[in-house]
């Protein structure tokens, strides 16, 4: 007898991918990427030292940002979001510790102005890889009194913009700046030390909770309501290249729980929701060089899709990331999902597979309510300089001259429709859905 064929065509189905209700929408920078001339911190000193014939890699005047607040919030708004992360330079407000430079405080105070007038949910970080020089000539992060003075600062923002930050982040990507700067070796301070990195840990924790009960504290005395306040943690998805070893296996969970999940473990009374960045999905296979050495699979190797920065492009591991975190039982933000392309098709794929997976992350159980592009702009790249190009909007920086990509309109239709139009799912296929004869999964693409 002939088999029937499975019912493709009453599966197909038109519906929107629709996010919850109040969900956040909108893109991400940092201060020394994009606002030009932060003169007073680690960053500049090194870029100039290190790059010194080499313009391209020193921020310079980035994408002039600080004097063109105006116009780039106006295309936050045109663009259809609803909220914004950005973050405060530390060097510009305390140019000298524990001196205050009212103008730039007024300065933040207006940029958060300007996005609340449009009625714009405001998420600030407070610290975004830079660190002022007075402290990096007092130890920077090593320096024990660093939580005191990070907690200082931070609460003189909380009373200069009282009512006007929605969401805090206290640290941008604390594991990334310990590793690139007190491991690797890579970024300022340059250090490779095991003593420092841990001290710089243990600094940071103290600085995050400072804060917490400092502001909470705070807020409780007076009638703002609380501010709600996190970190953004960079989550990687670490998969293990030999399936079936159960040391790889091994190796693989203490990766994450290293990386991702320990930093969290210790804050977790501490913070009110999670912010995740999410970049890397990384293939780990034991390396030919020994034993107990590791190695990352160079994804050239298997001739995948990849950015312009030979990062791999793999959408499902942000639902892994995602999922990771469910057991904390806290809302989730993406605070940071982007790719350097100068191929914008690239771009809105990227974008859209992505967002679907964030989609499925929550169909699954997780509490995400936000999701934030990196970047708003093209912007300074750290080590790298300027010729990554993450921005919705592009930036000629012999001009300063902003042009809103493609990508830029079909994120600002995800926004305005809170979802993922059918029309676009195209650009990745369509989703699965169940066959409610027979409960068979049939998987539909145009
Ligand atoms: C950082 C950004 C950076 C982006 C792309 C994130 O880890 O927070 O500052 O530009 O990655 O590398």
């Amino acid at each position: 007898m002939k088999k029937k064929a499975p019912e493709l065509i009453s599966n197909h189905h038109h519906d929107t991918l629709l996010f919850p209700s109040q969900f956040l929408w909108g893109a991400a920078t940092s201060a020394h990427q994009i606002e030009g001339d932060n003169k007073h911190n680690d960053w500049w000193e090194w870029e100039k030292k290190k790059f010194r014939k080499d313009k391209n890699k020193q921020s310079g005047r980035a994408a002039g940002h600080y004097t063109r607040y105006k116009t780039d919030i106006k295309l936050v708004a045109d663009f259809g979001h609803n909220a914004h992360r950005f973050s405060i330079e530390w060097s510009r407000v305390e140019p000298e510790c524990g001196t205050w430079d009212e103008l730039a405080i007024r300065h933040y105070k207006q940029v958060l102005q300007e996005l609340k007038k449009y009625n714009i949910t405001t998420m600030v970080t407070l610290h975004h890889f830079t660190t002022p020089l007075w402290l990096t000539k007092r130890g920077g992060w090593v320096n024990r009194r660093s939580p005191y003075y990070f907690e200082r600062y931070a609460m003189k923002m909380h009373e200069a913009f009282d009512g006007l930050v929605d969401f805090w982040i206290t640290i941008n990507e604390p594991m990334i700046y310990v590793s690139n700067s007190f491991m690797q070796g890579m970024w300022p301070p340059q250090k490779k030390s095991v003593f420092k990195a841990r001290r710089v840990l243990i600094n940071m924790v103290k600085a995050h909770k400072r804060v917490w009960r400092s502001m909470t504290n705070r807020c409780h005395r007076g009638d703002q309501p609380c501010p709600k306040i996190g970190i953004a943690q960079n989550i990687f998805d670490f998969h293990s290249y030999n399936l079936y070893t159960i040391t790889d296996y091994l190796i693989i969970r203490f990766l994450h729980w290293a990386v991702n999940i320990r930093f969290l473990k210790k804050i977790k009374r501490h913070m009110n929701f999670i912010g995740v960045n999410y970049y890397f999905h990384t293939r780990i296979r034991r390396s030919k060089k020994g034993f107990f050495k590791l190695e990352t699979i160079d994804i050239r190797e298997e001739d995948r899709e990849a950015s312009d920065m030979n990062w791999e492009v793999y959408p499902q591991g942000i639902f892994e990331a995602l999922l990771a975190l469910r057991h904390f039982k806290m809302p989730v933000y993406v605070t940071e999902n982007g790719i350097a392309t100068t191929n914008d098709h690239k771009r809105i794929r990227f974008l859209i597979g992505h967002l679907k997976e964030v989609y499925h992350a929550i169909q699954a159980g997780v509490d995400v309510q936000g999701y934030f592009y990196w970047s708003l702009l093209d912007n300074f790249e750290w080590d790298k300089g300027f010729w990554p190009r993450f921005g919705l909007v592009e930036v000629d920086y012999r001009t300063l001259k902003r042009t809103p990509r493609q990508s830029a309109l079909v994120y600002k239709k995800i926004c305005t429709e809170n979802g993922i139009a059918h029309e676009l799912l195209r650009f990745v296929g369509h989703g699965v859905r169940w066959n409610e004869d027979d409960r068979r999964a049939t998987c539909v693409y145009e």
